[in-house]
């Protein structure tokens, strides 16, 4: 069983309401799962945490959400070494906006850059084809944490 910290990006509350249903669905397969509203660097950096789980919407023109973007520059900026980690992602999106579910992409580009290893594929969910986003995000976890 795995310490799993959920790293929200959410303005309007859509990614913060995915985020706390797959701690509860991951807290009930046995992990011990915190789910961070505005991610501190030494939350993510700290021994004991093993698995990231990136619950992020996008905002304005492809941007990451205010309550994650002091983690992303920091993250950036100081280049922790977290090969030890492991990390997946949910992407929250609307394909009617250009840079469709970009802060997704850009929190993936960084991980890797880190070398946290990722488990499983991203779910990307577009608020355009998914009217229960809670759902998707349902279904996905069995699976990714089938994979943990
Ligand atoms: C002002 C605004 C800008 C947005 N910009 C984008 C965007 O550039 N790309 C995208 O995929 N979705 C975009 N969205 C859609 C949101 O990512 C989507 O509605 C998401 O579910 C919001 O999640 P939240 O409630 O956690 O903030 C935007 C939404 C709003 C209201």
């Amino acid at each position: 069983m795995a310490n799993i910290k959920v790293l929200v990006g959410s303005t309007y509350g859509n990614a913060q309401q995915v985020a706390e249903d797959c701690a509860e669905q991951l807290n009930g397969l046995g992990h011990n799962t915190v789910v961070l509203a505005e991610p501190k660097l030494e939350e993510v950096v700290a021994d004991d945490t093993e698995v990231l789980l990136v619950c992020t919407a996008t905002i304005g023109l492809g941007e990451i959400p205010n309550n994650l973007m002091p983690l992303y520059s920091q993250l950036k900026d100081q280049a922790p070494q977290l090969s030890e980690k492991r990390y997946g992602l949910i992407s929250l999106g609307d394909s009617g906006y250009q840079n469709f579910a970009n802060a997704g992409k850009l929190m993936d580009e960084l991980l890797q850059e880190l070398q946290v290893q990722r488990v499983g594929e991203t779910l990307e969910i577009d608020a355009c084809e998914t009217p229960d986003p809670e759902e998707a995000a349902s279904e996905w976890i069995s699976a990714w944490a089938a994979q943990l």
